[in-house]
């Protein structure tokens, strides 16, 4: 695991070297880098003063050139060198770039100002100084443990898919929500892509057009320098650990997406998110077949209604010709109403497979979420979509483990 402390003050790096020695985790010593914050910030960032976007067109990727530091896996910041605001500003840029690595901030006064700016921010844990030893170390072990490759076999994203057997099944609504879910609650680093390359619609559901920026097809046509800053500064961010990359634009930059370059962004993407999630057309082609094959789970969404269920069979079969196990198959009935809807245990029987979960149809609060560019999870936290959301997330990521969050225990003690 590769630490760089970001501090001015050479006594504090020294206390910080003898705690990092400590460290179960391996901490190389010489991973350990002290350097003032805003050399290394603007090395770091490339351009200082520009979007991701600026400093792309302007040939700087913000990825490590011959002289920009290496990226490390966790910073750790000194307090003592963000006065201003505007370097609260710097370090949620840097959290932006860099979506995969872990800051903490160090801070010898912990008032809550200071604490909200840096959860905005995107830091992860506030430590204090003087340095607590147990502190320090138990906070690297919760970092280590978001750390791709950092855990015995090397660790990877899920990558799941989410597919509608007939259009307007809710797809996109679901993969959006459920990927928000796993970051609000479960404090995971999700990516959503938005594999339906030509009507995709995936950023409609958070971003106003204003705020959309990069694509799927920006990544892979870069590919030679595809790595995961460049996928980072192409994502639009939802939350610090929610990135959206949206389907391109244009139709002819979707149409020149090859397969090869679907399994490298995915196989780029899940190195550097817990959960990886896409949502892709029905109609099977080259490409989304080579996004399929690297999914961990499918999850083809359908409601209860006659046409669905001879398009869900169909889908089924589909993926049945394609070698694929029933394992990786959970098909999900959205938008049931037990009142109208057939029961759902002869369509069960007619298809032979088991739903894995079931959606309740709730027009008023799902219209709003998607009129408001908001989830369904934040606006309408009771809804029955959203407990059942949550609901699934729970259930993809097994034992909560990462519930504690610091925000969450300030905000509980004030
Ligand atoms: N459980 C639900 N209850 C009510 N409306 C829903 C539900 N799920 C999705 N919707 C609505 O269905 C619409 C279409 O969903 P969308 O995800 O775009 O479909 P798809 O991607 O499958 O074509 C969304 O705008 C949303 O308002
Ligand atoms: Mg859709």
């Amino acid at each position: 695991m590769k630490i760089t402390v970001v501090s001015g003050n050479d006594r504090l790096a020294e206390a910080m070297r003898l705690v990092l020695e400590k460290a179960p985790l391996r901490v190389e010593p010489e991973n350990v880098r002290v350097t003032a914050f805003s050399d290394w910030v603007s090395q770091i960032l490339g351009n200082p003063k520009g979007s991701p976007r600026e400093a792309r067109a302007a040939g700087n990727s913000g990825e490590a050139g011959p002289s920009a530091p290496e990226i490390p896996d966790l910073i750790i910041l000194d307090g003592a060198a963000l006065h201003s605001g505007a370097a609260f500003d710097d370090v949620a840029r840097l959290s932006q770039h860099l979506p995969f690595v872990t800051i903490f901030l160090l801070a010898e006064d912990r008032q809550a100002s200071l604490l909200l700016d840096a959860m905005r921010a995107g830091i992860r844990e506030v430590l204090s100084i003087p340095l607590i030893p147990e502190e320090v170390l138990s906070a690297i072990a919760r970092a280590g443990s978001r750390i791709p490759n950092v855990d015995a076999g090397g660790r990877k994203g899920k990558i799941l898919g989410f597919v509608a057997c007939k259009g307007g099944s809710g797809a996109t609504f679901l993969a959006a929500n459920i990927g928000y879910a796993l970051a609000a609650e479960h404090d995971k680093r999700v990516l959503l892509i938005d594999l339906d390359l030509q009507y995709g619609d995936a950023s409609f559901f958070f971003l106003s057009d204003r705020n959309v920026s990069g694509s799927v097809a920006e990544v892979v046509r870069q590919a030679e320098r595809m790595d995961a800053t460049l996928l980072a500064a192409s994502c639009s961010r939802i939350l610090p650990n929610y990135s959206l990359l949206p389907a391109p634009e244009d139709p002819e930059e979707a149409a020149a997406i090859r397969p090869d370059q679907i399994e490298r962004l995915l196989a780029l993407a899940a190195a550097n998110y817990d959960y990886v999630l896409f949502d892709i057309d029905r109609s099977i082609d080259a490409v989304s077949l080579s996004a399929l094959d690297q999914a961990d789970a499918i999850f083809p969404i359908m409601q209860s209604m006659v046409p669905d269920m001879r398009d869900a069979g169909t889908m089924l079969r589909t993926f049945k010709q394609l070698g694929y196990s029933e394992s990786k198959l959970h098909f999900i009935v959205n938008r049931s109403d037990k009142k109208e809807d057939a029961p759902l245990k002869p369509i069960e029987k007619g298809l032979g497979i088991d739903f894995y979960k079931t959606i309740p149809n709730d027009y008023l609060n799902a219209s709003a979420s998607v009129n408001q560019g908001m989830s369904i999870v934040k606006l309408a936290p009771a809804s029955p979509v959203s407990r059942a959301v949550r609901d699934i997330a729970d259930d993809l990521v097994g034992v909560v483990a990462d519930q504690d969050h610091w925000f969450r225990r300030l905000l509980r003690r004030a």
